[in-house]
């Protein structure tokens, strides 16, 4: 059970992330926290390219620094887009991505700058997931 400070605690590191985005071109700001089995955080920001499909998101990044560290296991995930108004959630690709290394019933919180934010888990957010379990 994730508590409500832990996630407060992962909003905050996803919005001091987002500082560290390299977005100059959509100047849209993207961080990610990742809590990791261990009790550590883990971080990610986009990191775009003039060739723009070259762009890797927040989510991912965060996943394969994490995965490089030897980390393999998460149990919940923050995103902040400091550029909205409104929170953003993962794109579909990220999706994919999260739900290998998370199960269904991780939290996710996802907010912009205002008070607003979304609470959700990996499983809302990829439905229907029938591969989930395909790891022999
Ligand atoms: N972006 C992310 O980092 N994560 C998402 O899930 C959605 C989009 C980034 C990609 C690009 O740098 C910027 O946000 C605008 O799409």
């Amino acid at each position: 059970m994730i508590t409500e400070e832990k996630l407060t605690e992962l909003a905050e590191e996803a919005r001091k992330a987002a500082d560290k985005a390299y977005a100059p071109y959509s100047n849209f700001r993207v961080g990610a926290a990742l809590l990791c089995e261990d009790g550590s955080i883990v971080t990610g920001v986009n990191v775009e390219n003039r060739s723009y499909g070259l762009t890797i998101c927040a989510e991912r990044n965060a996943i394969t620094t994490a995965i490089t560290q030897g980390k393999c296991c998460f149990l919940a995930l923050a995103l902040s887009t400091p550029d909205s108004s409104t929170p953003v959630g993962p794109c579909g690709a990220c999706r994919q991505v999260l739900s290998e290394f998370m199960s269904p019933n991780s939290p996710v919180r996802f907010g912009g700058n205002s008070t607003e934010t979304i609470d959700t888990t990996i499983g809302e957010l990829l439905p229907l997931d029938s591969l989930h379990d395909l790891k022999k």
